[in-house]
Protein backbone atom coordinates (compact mmCIF):
# COMPACT_ATOMS: atom_id res chain seq x y z
CA UNK A 1 0.00 0.00 0.00
CA UNK A 2 1.39 3.30 -1.15
CA UNK A 3 0.12 6.24 1.08
CA UNK A 4 0.49 9.32 -1.55
CA UNK A 5 -0.67 13.31 -1.18
CA UNK A 6 -1.17 16.11 -3.57
CA UNK A 7 -0.71 19.24 -1.56
CA UNK A 8 -1.61 21.55 -4.51
CA UNK A 9 -5.18 20.69 -6.42
CA UNK A 10 -3.17 21.61 -9.94
CA UNK A 11 -1.11 18.48 -11.02
CA UNK A 12 -1.06 16.72 -14.76
CA UNK A 13 -4.44 15.29 -14.53
CA UNK A 14 -4.08 12.03 -16.75
CA UNK A 15 -6.49 10.25 -15.26
CA UNK A 16 -5.48 7.06 -15.34
CA UNK A 17 -3.27 7.59 -12.50
CA UNK A 18 -5.96 7.28 -10.33
CA UNK A 19 -6.80 3.83 -11.41
CA UNK A 20 -5.87 1.97 -8.37
CA UNK A 21 -6.68 4.42 -5.83
CA UNK A 22 -8.47 5.71 -2.92
CA UNK A 23 -8.69 9.62 -3.08
CA UNK A 24 -9.47 11.79 0.35
CA UNK A 25 -10.46 15.37 -1.19
CA UNK A 26 -9.66 17.59 1.72
CA UNK A 27 -10.35 21.26 1.96
CA UNK A 28 -10.95 22.51 5.97
CA UNK A 29 -11.56 25.45 5.46
CA UNK A 30 -14.57 25.13 4.72
CA UNK A 31 -15.67 23.17 2.03
CA UNK A 32 -14.92 19.54 3.56
CA UNK A 33 -16.31 20.75 6.66
CA UNK A 34 -19.81 22.24 5.58
CA UNK A 35 -20.20 19.52 3.51
CA UNK A 36 -19.52 17.54 6.24
CA UNK A 37 -22.13 19.59 8.76
CA UNK A 38 -24.68 19.28 5.96
CA UNK A 39 -24.98 15.00 5.84
CA UNK A 40 -24.26 14.77 9.28
CA UNK A 41 -27.75 17.18 9.89
CA UNK A 42 -29.45 15.05 6.99
CA UNK A 43 -28.98 16.15 3.90
CA UNK A 44 -29.99 13.91 1.28
CA UNK A 45 -26.97 14.90 -1.23
CA UNK A 46 -24.40 17.50 -2.03
CA UNK A 47 -24.40 18.34 -5.18
CA UNK A 48 -20.68 20.31 -5.92
CA UNK A 49 -20.20 22.98 -8.86
CA UNK A 50 -17.61 25.00 -9.71
CA UNK A 51 -19.37 28.22 -11.02
CA UNK A 52 -22.18 29.62 -9.05
CA UNK A 53 -24.49 29.77 -12.87
CA UNK A 54 -24.17 26.08 -12.55
CA UNK A 55 -25.19 25.72 -9.20
CA UNK A 56 -28.42 28.17 -9.67
CA UNK A 57 -29.17 26.74 -12.83
CA UNK A 58 -29.22 23.09 -11.06
CA UNK A 59 -30.96 24.22 -8.10
CA UNK A 60 -33.72 26.32 -10.68
CA UNK A 61 -34.04 22.28 -11.84
CA UNK A 62 -35.62 21.00 -8.51
CA UNK A 63 -38.82 21.16 -6.71
CA UNK A 64 -38.86 23.79 -4.08
CA UNK A 65 -38.93 21.79 -0.77
CA UNK A 66 -36.15 19.58 -2.09
CA UNK A 67 -33.59 21.85 -2.58
CA UNK A 68 -30.92 24.06 -0.68
CA UNK A 69 -28.16 26.45 -2.25
CA UNK A 70 -25.20 27.45 -0.62
CA UNK A 71 -21.54 28.77 -1.77
CA UNK A 72 -19.10 31.34 -1.29
CA UNK A 73 -17.09 34.06 -2.81
CA UNK A 74 -14.11 35.66 -1.30
CA UNK A 75 -15.72 33.54 1.84
CA UNK A 76 -19.41 35.47 1.46
CA UNK A 77 -22.86 34.17 0.64
CA UNK A 78 -23.23 35.09 -3.06
CA UNK A 79 -26.30 37.08 -3.62
CA UNK A 80 -29.81 35.20 -3.54
CA UNK A 81 -28.14 32.42 -1.93
CA UNK A 82 -30.03 30.42 0.57
CA UNK A 83 -26.20 30.03 3.16
CA UNK A 84 -22.65 30.89 2.88
CA UNK A 85 -19.76 28.49 3.09
CA UNK A 86 -19.89 28.38 7.21
CA UNK A 87 -21.00 25.17 8.82
CA UNK A 88 -23.30 26.42 11.40
CA UNK A 89 -25.66 27.30 8.67
CA UNK A 90 -26.49 23.87 7.82
CA UNK A 91 -28.46 22.79 10.57
CA UNK A 92 -31.00 20.18 10.77
CA UNK A 93 -33.86 22.01 10.83
CA UNK A 94 -32.78 23.69 7.52
CA UNK A 95 -31.34 21.16 5.39
CA UNK A 96 -32.91 17.64 6.45
CA UNK A 97 -33.82 15.92 3.47
CA UNK A 98 -32.62 18.24 0.86
CA UNK A 99 -30.00 18.35 -1.99
CA UNK A 100 -27.47 20.68 -1.46
CA UNK A 101 -26.20 22.95 -3.90
CA UNK A 102 -22.82 24.49 -3.29
CA UNK A 103 -19.99 26.20 -4.99
CA UNK A 104 -17.03 27.42 -3.17
CA UNK A 105 -14.21 28.96 -4.45
CA UNK A 106 -11.20 26.33 -4.61
CA UNK A 107 -13.05 23.17 -2.64
CA UNK A 108 -15.92 22.27 -4.85
CA UNK A 109 -13.52 22.26 -7.83
CA UNK A 110 -11.35 19.27 -6.61
CA UNK A 111 -14.37 16.94 -6.48
CA UNK A 112 -14.70 16.31 -10.00
CA UNK A 113 -11.22 15.80 -10.22
CA UNK A 114 -9.62 12.18 -9.94
CA UNK A 115 -12.88 10.31 -11.38
CA UNK A 116 -11.06 6.64 -12.64
CA UNK A 117 -10.27 6.30 -8.61
CA UNK A 118 -12.07 3.49 -6.69
CA UNK A 119 -13.31 5.29 -4.15
CA UNK A 120 -13.68 9.25 -3.71
CA UNK A 121 -14.05 10.57 -0.38
CA UNK A 122 -14.34 14.04 1.43
CA UNK A 123 -12.22 14.23 4.37
CA UNK A 124 -11.26 16.92 6.94
CA UNK A 125 -10.37 17.35 10.49
CA UNK A 126 -14.28 17.18 11.61
CA UNK A 127 -14.63 13.54 10.67
CA UNK A 128 -10.33 12.46 10.85
CA UNK A 129 -11.53 9.55 12.82
CA UNK A 130 -14.65 8.04 10.65
CA UNK A 131 -12.78 8.44 7.42
CA UNK A 132 -9.79 6.26 9.65
CA UNK A 133 -12.11 3.70 10.54
CA UNK A 134 -13.43 3.81 6.95
CA UNK A 135 -9.96 3.71 5.43
CA UNK A 136 -8.77 0.60 7.90
CA UNK A 137 -11.92 -1.40 7.46
CA UNK A 138 -12.14 -1.45 3.37
CA UNK A 139 -8.04 -0.93 2.40
CA UNK A 140 -5.79 -1.04 5.36
CA UNK A 141 -6.78 -4.32 7.17
CA UNK A 142 -4.15 -6.74 8.24
CA UNK A 143 -5.07 -9.45 5.53
CA UNK A 144 -2.81 -7.46 2.95
CA UNK A 145 0.78 -6.35 3.66
CA UNK A 146 2.43 -7.63 0.32
CA UNK A 147 4.76 -5.82 -0.77
CA UNK A 148 3.11 -5.99 -4.69
CA UNK A 149 0.34 -4.22 -3.27
CA UNK A 150 0.37 -1.03 -5.68
CA UNK A 151 -3.09 0.40 -4.33
CA UNK A 152 -2.63 3.93 -3.71
CA UNK A 153 -4.40 5.81 -0.80
CA UNK A 154 -3.83 9.54 -2.66
CA UNK A 155 -5.18 12.64 -0.11
CA UNK A 156 -5.79 15.86 -2.60
CA UNK A 157 -5.66 19.21 -1.14
CA UNK A 158 -7.20 21.79 -2.20
CA UNK A 159 -5.13 24.55 -1.15
CA UNK A 160 -5.82 28.39 -1.90
CA UNK A 161 -5.84 29.11 -5.46
CA UNK A 162 -3.22 26.75 -6.78
CA UNK A 163 -0.90 26.98 -3.51
CA UNK A 164 -0.40 25.03 -0.79
CA UNK A 165 -2.64 25.45 2.47
CA UNK A 166 -1.44 24.92 5.44
CA UNK A 167 -4.88 23.17 7.21
CA UNK A 168 -5.00 21.30 3.90
CA UNK A 169 -1.54 19.81 4.02
CA UNK A 170 -1.67 19.48 8.11
CA UNK A 171 -4.85 17.61 7.74
CA UNK A 172 -3.66 15.27 5.21
CA UNK A 173 -0.65 14.75 7.84
CA UNK A 174 -3.10 13.90 10.38
CA UNK A 175 -4.52 11.20 8.22
CA UNK A 176 -1.04 10.11 7.53
CA UNK A 177 0.28 9.82 11.05
CA UNK A 178 -2.64 7.94 12.16
CA UNK A 179 -2.12 5.24 8.96
CA UNK A 180 1.69 4.83 10.06
CA UNK A 181 1.33 4.41 13.59
CA UNK A 182 -0.88 1.75 13.00
CA UNK A 183 0.54 0.66 9.81
CA UNK A 184 3.89 0.99 9.61
CA UNK A 185 4.76 -1.07 6.50
CA UNK A 186 3.08 1.10 4.32
CA UNK A 187 5.32 3.13 1.93
CA UNK A 188 4.50 6.72 1.98
CA UNK A 189 5.74 8.92 -0.81
CA UNK A 190 8.00 12.63 -0.24
CA UNK A 191 4.70 14.55 0.30
CA UNK A 192 3.21 12.63 2.45
CA UNK A 193 5.85 12.06 4.53
CA UNK A 194 6.40 15.87 4.35
CA UNK A 195 2.40 16.26 5.34
CA UNK A 196 3.10 13.71 8.05
CA UNK A 197 6.19 15.48 9.75
CA UNK A 198 4.32 19.08 9.49
CA UNK A 199 1.35 17.59 11.26
CA UNK A 200 4.18 16.52 14.26
CA UNK A 201 5.94 19.39 14.19
CA UNK A 202 2.62 21.38 15.10
CA UNK A 203 0.67 18.76 16.80
CA UNK A 204 0.49 19.64 20.47
CA UNK A 205 -0.45 23.38 19.05
CA UNK A 206 -2.35 22.72 16.27
CA UNK A 207 -5.58 24.70 16.52
CA UNK A 208 -3.43 27.91 17.66
CA UNK A 209 -1.16 27.18 14.89
CA UNK A 210 -3.73 27.27 12.12
CA UNK A 211 -5.84 30.25 13.78
CA UNK A 212 -3.38 32.57 12.70
CA UNK A 213 -2.53 30.93 9.07
CA UNK A 214 -3.68 32.83 5.85
CA UNK A 215 -6.87 31.49 4.83
CA UNK A 216 -8.03 31.62 9.15
CA UNK A 217 -6.66 35.23 9.55
CA UNK A 218 -8.81 35.97 5.73
CA UNK A 219 -12.07 34.58 7.88
CA UNK A 220 -11.31 36.02 10.73
CA UNK A 221 -11.48 39.54 9.11
CA UNK A 222 -14.86 38.91 7.43
CA UNK A 223 -16.28 37.82 10.80
CA UNK A 224 -16.34 34.09 10.49
CA UNK A 225 -14.07 33.50 13.36
CA UNK A 226 -16.85 30.78 14.87
CA UNK A 227 -15.45 28.77 11.90
CA UNK A 228 -12.53 28.60 12.57
CA UNK A 229 -12.84 26.68 15.63
CA UNK A 230 -15.75 24.68 14.39
CA UNK A 231 -13.27 23.29 11.10
CA UNK A 232 -10.46 22.84 12.89
CA UNK A 233 -12.20 20.41 15.90
CA UNK A 234 -11.60 16.84 15.83
CA UNK A 235 -14.76 14.27 14.53
CA UNK A 236 -17.17 17.28 15.27
CA UNK A 237 -19.69 15.28 12.26
CA UNK A 238 -18.49 11.54 12.57
CA UNK A 239 -19.47 11.16 8.90
CA UNK A 240 -18.00 9.54 5.73
CA UNK A 241 -18.84 11.71 2.95
CA UNK A 242 -18.54 9.34 -0.12
CA UNK A 243 -18.56 11.11 -4.00
CA UNK A 244 -20.60 9.23 -6.49
CA UNK A 245 -21.53 10.44 -10.17
CA UNK A 246 -22.10 14.24 -9.64
CA UNK A 247 -23.32 14.33 -5.93
CA UNK A 248 -21.64 13.13 -2.35
CA UNK A 249 -23.87 11.16 0.06
CA UNK A 250 -22.92 9.36 3.16
CA UNK A 251 -21.06 6.15 2.06
CA UNK A 252 -23.67 3.32 2.01
CA UNK A 253 -21.59 -0.15 2.40
CA UNK A 254 -23.98 -1.44 -0.67
CA UNK A 255 -21.94 0.39 -2.86
CA UNK A 256 -18.89 -0.99 -2.29
CA UNK A 257 -19.41 -4.37 -2.98
C1 LIG B 1 -13.04 27.50 -0.93
O1 LIG B 1 -13.61 26.63 -1.58
O2 LIG B 1 -12.15 28.23 -1.38
C2 LIG B 1 -13.42 27.72 0.50
O3 LIG B 1 -14.12 26.73 1.04
C3 LIG B 1 -13.31 29.11 0.96
C4 LIG B 1 -14.10 29.46 2.19
O4 LIG B 1 -15.32 29.35 2.18
O5 LIG B 1 -13.54 29.87 3.20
Amino acid sequence: MIIDAYLTPYFNDNEKQFENSIIIMIDVLRSSSTICAALFNGAKEIIPTDTLDKAVSIYSSLSKENRFLGGERNGLKPSGFNAGNSPEEYSADVISGKSVIISTTNGTKIFSKARQAKARLVGSFVNNGAILGHLFKQYLNDSDKSEEDNTRIIFICAGSNGRLAYEDTLCAGAFINSIVNLRPDVRLTDSADVAKNLFKLHSTDLKEFLKNREHASLLKEIGLENDIETCFTFDLYPVIPHISGGSIKIFDEKELQ
